[in-house]
């Protein structure tokens, strides 16, 4: 029986679609518009004309309510504009977002104007809002005025999306600020902003506390349209940057060159700026750029008395002495707070003692000094801390090479380096001497009597100690296919850190020997993003992968922040060496360069395809290559950009200086595949035949970009002897310097699904796969079009500097190619 044959239930049916039809019509005809006489509230919205973007009440994670505008086509929430962020609401049916005359306000639930546009207007009962499909709300007068009362890309909040502009008003100095939340519930005004400086330098500012400026994109260079601090714009691919001056205003605005791409640029509560593009695939948001690179380089980003510690997770901790001011914010990684002291100043206590002399001093070594100190001009380090004591508010002091200075205010900015940064400072930071174990003991005797006893236990101790170290460093426990090694073992292993073998991105190296005599490599990891049962699981995901052609995992070590990696020894180091150093004079003869790009294909290969979880290595370069005894190659450092963290950008700073290896994609913000290690490998290959790096610059300063000059005489069928390696005397089969060659064009081809599979490579290269002629990629072409577009650039606020020179091309990377075979 067909239900809707009832007339009852056709009735009611009829009468629901009127009813909604009518709730609609009471809302606003346009669902992009808000006119005079009607209001929102609840959870009604109003979506702009092509449904990129909805208006209406969030609530980002408590119990406030705040007017916003969010993404309309992606799954997660996204706010890029909020109304009220000082005021929220807390009752969303009472309250009321409409227009009153000629504003926009919104009213509480007590019929209290809580927020409004505050524009003075002719109180035309003609103004409407409407919301367009920029993420831009206007208020006009009448929908077909044509000019703005009031729209919101003018008052943007912490995002700047495209089409709106950071201004500096000129005539005022008074610039537009792009401010943090204050964490990621609370929408209110942080302490970051961004803006135009106002001192017309045609650069961008990040500011804490609207005062101390700590990052500066440079000014803008019209002619190459990048920042001069920012040489990476180079490699964007998304953003069309353009800056405009007149009289009254300068200010700078952007595009998106891919309309479709949904990008956006934010001030972080973290205090960096931020670029991220939506991954529909993934279902989240990609983050590709960000600045500063370095947490603890956002000024105060850890509050007062807060400590920055660049390898830590969460980067700030309380000073010892000091306690979280507010936990709950801390717990939202909100550290703005800063910390309080646990126990009093006796000065503090009682204002008669003058000179607080109970107080005592913490010795903290190894940190970047607060600023704002006071110089004093005293000789020895007891004046510089009775100069202190002096002053109750005197909060530490310091006493070194630079004399002595003092602290009268909070403790601001202060950074601990890791062990091993040498370029710290000591503090002595005052504490109530409560907050020390009493040692003062005024009976000589029993002192005495008791350093005896303390002495002889303490021999003891220290023998048991030794001979359990012994024992243990015998016997490193076992856990699945891996040792688990105690710091003291490998302390002791290595020479305390002594025989350095490289630095690479995640960590030094060190060479170290087991007491079975056996040599290892050592790797102290820095950054670790990552919690301690995550990073036993990652490890041992990492112990399991092994191949003849990747380094194997022997064990590790996770004490507290010290997590170390311990390898096998390659006594042939690592390719680069072999390849490019002048000094080492017995070249790399043709067989076992081919044998080294064939086993380096074979050991990505059983990564991408043979493991259980595809591991994409994200750093190949002939560093990352090392060679046994038999000049076997063997991939190292596979498995480590999950450990350093998800974020992109966290692995991109650890791999700065090495962009020449680099795949388009990790720029231009699109999910990175497997297909990303291809491009390294491709690079490398051109390395392996040259035995040069891809981009010299010679005595002209000219630089020239040997991967394009190999494209080009693949592509005329011209002579590939000529792009041998000199020192090889032309000692190399025609057909396999040929095979090669080509295979390294088909890996670094701009698009991605143009390029083989590591497992095509290995086919190739063993040559049970034909391969044709590739086309030569754009990029490449673009970068031998324009040799001034080829950058060289170290990052102007790393302290690292880099030795390995970087390429890279500002050419579009929807190149159009139209072959897309590999092999026949
Ligand atoms: C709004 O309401 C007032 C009175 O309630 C009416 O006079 C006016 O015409 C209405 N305006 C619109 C645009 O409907
Ligand atoms: C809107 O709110 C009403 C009442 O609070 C609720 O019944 C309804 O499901 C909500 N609609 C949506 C789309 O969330
Ligand atoms: C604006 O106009 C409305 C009626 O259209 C009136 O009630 C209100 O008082 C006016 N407001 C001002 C500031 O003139
Ligand atoms: C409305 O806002 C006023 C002023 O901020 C406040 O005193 C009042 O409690 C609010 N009313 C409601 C229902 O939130
Ligand atoms: C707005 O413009 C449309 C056509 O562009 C016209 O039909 C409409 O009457 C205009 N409305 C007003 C209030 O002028
Ligand atoms: C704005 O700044 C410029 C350059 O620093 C200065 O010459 C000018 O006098 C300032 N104007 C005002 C209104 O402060
Ligand atoms: C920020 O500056 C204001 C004065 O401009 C000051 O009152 C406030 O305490 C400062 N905030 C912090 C966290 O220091
Ligand atoms: C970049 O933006 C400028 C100014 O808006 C425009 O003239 C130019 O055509 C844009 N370039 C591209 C490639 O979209
Ligand atoms: C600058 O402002 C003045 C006064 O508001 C205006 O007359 C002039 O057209 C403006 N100049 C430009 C280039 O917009
Ligand atoms: C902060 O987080 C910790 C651990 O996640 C939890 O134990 C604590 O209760 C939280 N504190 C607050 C105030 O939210
Ligand atoms: C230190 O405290 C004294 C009063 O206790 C006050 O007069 C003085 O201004 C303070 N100095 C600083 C630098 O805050």
């Amino acid at each position: 029986m067909d239900n809707m044959e009832n007339p009852w239930l056709k009735l009611s049916v009829l009468l629901f679609m009127w009813l909604s039809l009518n709730c609609q019509l009471c809302f606003g005809a346009d669902t992009d518009t808000i006119s005079a006489n009607q209001s929102l509230s609840g959870n009604q919205t109003i979506v702009s004309s092509g449904g990129n973007f909805v208006l209406g009440f969030f609530s980002p994670g408590n119990s406030n309510y705040y007017i916003g505008i969010w993404y309309g086509k992606i799954s997660q929430q996204t706010p890029v504009w909020v109304a009220n962020r000082e005021t929220p609401v807390r009752d969303i049916q009472s309250s009321e977002l409409k227009i009153s005359d000629g504003n926009l306000v919104l009213i509480n639930g007590s019929q209290v104007e809580i927020w409004s546009t505050n524009i003075r207007t002719s109180n035309s009962s003609s103004v409407v809002a409407v919301l367009e499909d920029t993420g831009n709300l206007v208020l006009r007068d009448g929908p077909n005025s044509s000019a703005p009362l009031w729209q919101s890309l003018d008052h943007p909040t912490h995002t700047w999306l495209p089409g709106g502009k950071l201004s500096l008003n000129k005539r005022t100095n008074q610039s537009q600020l792009l401010t943090s939340w204050k964490n990621s519930e609370d929408p209110a005004p942080g302490l970051f902003s961004l803006e135009l400086d106002p001192a017309g330098t045609n650069s961008y500012i990040i500011r804490w506390n609207r005062t101390r400026q700590y990052w500066s994109s440079g000014p803008w260079d019209e002619q190459s349209r990048i920042f001069s601090g920012v040489p990476e714009m180079r490699l964007n691919y998304i953003y069309n940057f353009s800056f405009h001056s007149d009289e009254n205003e300068s200010y700078f605005t952007y595009s998106l060159y891919n309309p479709q791409t949904i990008s956006r640029f934010i001030m972080d509560y973290s205090g960096q700026i931020k670029q991220l593009s939506w991954l529909e695939s993934s279902q989240q948001w990609n983050l590709f750029w960000s600045q500063p690179r370095q947490q603890c380089q956002v000024y105060a980003f850890c509050g007062a008395f807060g400590s920055c510690n660049e390898g830590g997770l969460p980067f700030c901790s309380c000073l010892k002495g000091f306690h979280q001011k507010s936990q709950t914010n801390w717990n939202l990684s909100d550290f703005s707070d800063g910390c309080e002291r646990t126990t009093r100043l006796q000065c503090e206590e009682d204002p008669s003692l003058v000179t607080g002399k109970t107080d005592k001093f913490l010795e903290s070594p190894n940190v970047k000094l607060p600023e704002s100190a006071r110089s004093m001009s005293v000789g020895s380090m007891s004046e510089c801390e009775s100069s202190c004591l002096e002053y109750c508010n005197c909060t530490a002091y310091a006493y070194d090479s630079d004399g002595c200075r003092i602290w009268m205010t909070e403790l601001l900015d202060l950074q601990q380096y890791s062990q091993s940064g040498s370029n710290g400072r000591t503090i002595y930071i005052r504490l109530a001497a409560s907050e020390f174990p009493s040692s003062s003991n005024n009976n000589g005797i029993i002192i005495g009597a008791v350093a005896g006893s303390v002495g002889l236990v303490l021999c003891l101790v220290i023998f048991v100690i030794f001979r359990w170290r012994r024992q243990r460093m015998i016997n490193p426990k076992v856990e699945g296919s891996l040792l688990a090694f105690g710091y003291r073992d490998l302390q002791s292993a290595t020479k305390n850190f002594s025989e350095k073998l490289g630095g690479g991105g995640f960590g030094s190296v060190f060479k170290g020997t087991l007491p079975d005599s056996s040599i290892i490599a050592v790797k102290q990891l820095e950054s670790i993003n990552q919690g301690e049962k995550q990073f036993r699981s990652e490890v041992s995901t990492i112990g399991t992968v092994q191949h003849v052609n990747l380094v194997r995992l022997r064990g590790f070590c996770s004490e507290g922040m010290k997590k170390l990696l311990v390898y096998d020894y390659m006594p042939n180091g690592s390719l680069d060496v072999h390849l490019f150093h002048e000094e080492n004079s017995k070249a790399l003869v043709w067989k076992t360069r081919y044998q080294i790009a064939l086993g380096t294909a074979r050991g990505l290969t059983y990564l991408h395809e043979k493991c259980r979880d595809c591991i994409i290595h994200c750093d190949i370069k002939p560093e990352n290559i090392l060679l046994d005894a038999e000049l076997c190659p063997k991939v190292a450092d596979f498995g480590l950009a999950k450990i350093i963290g998800r974020d992109f950008s966290r692995v991109l700073t650890t791999m700065r200086g090495t962009r020449g290896y680099l795949a388009p994609e990790w720029i231009s913000g699109v999910a990175v595949t497997a297909k990303a290690d291809v491009y390294s490998y491709g690079m490398m290959l051109f390395e392996i035949v040259s035995g040069r790096r891809n981009s010299e610059q010679n005595e002209e300063g000219r630089v020239s970009f040997f991967p394009t000059s190999v494209a080009r005489v693949i592509a005329e069928d011209g002579d590939v002897l000529s792009l041998l390696d000199p020192r090889l005397n032309g000692d190399a089969p025609v057909d396999e310097l040929s095979r090669i060659c080509k295979v390294a064009c088909w890996c670094v081809q701009d698009d991605e699904t143009h390029r083989p599979s590591m497992g095509q490579v290995v086919q190739i290269l063993e040559g049970v796969l034909d391969v044709n002629v590739p086309p030569i990629p754009r990029s490449l072409q673009v970068l031998a079009d324009n040799s001034e577009h080829i950058i060289f650039f170290t990052e102007s606020s790393s302290s690292q500097s880099s030795q390995t020179p970087s390429y890279a091309s500002n050419a579009s990377s929807q190149a159009k190619s139209n072959t897309s075979s590999t092999s026949s």
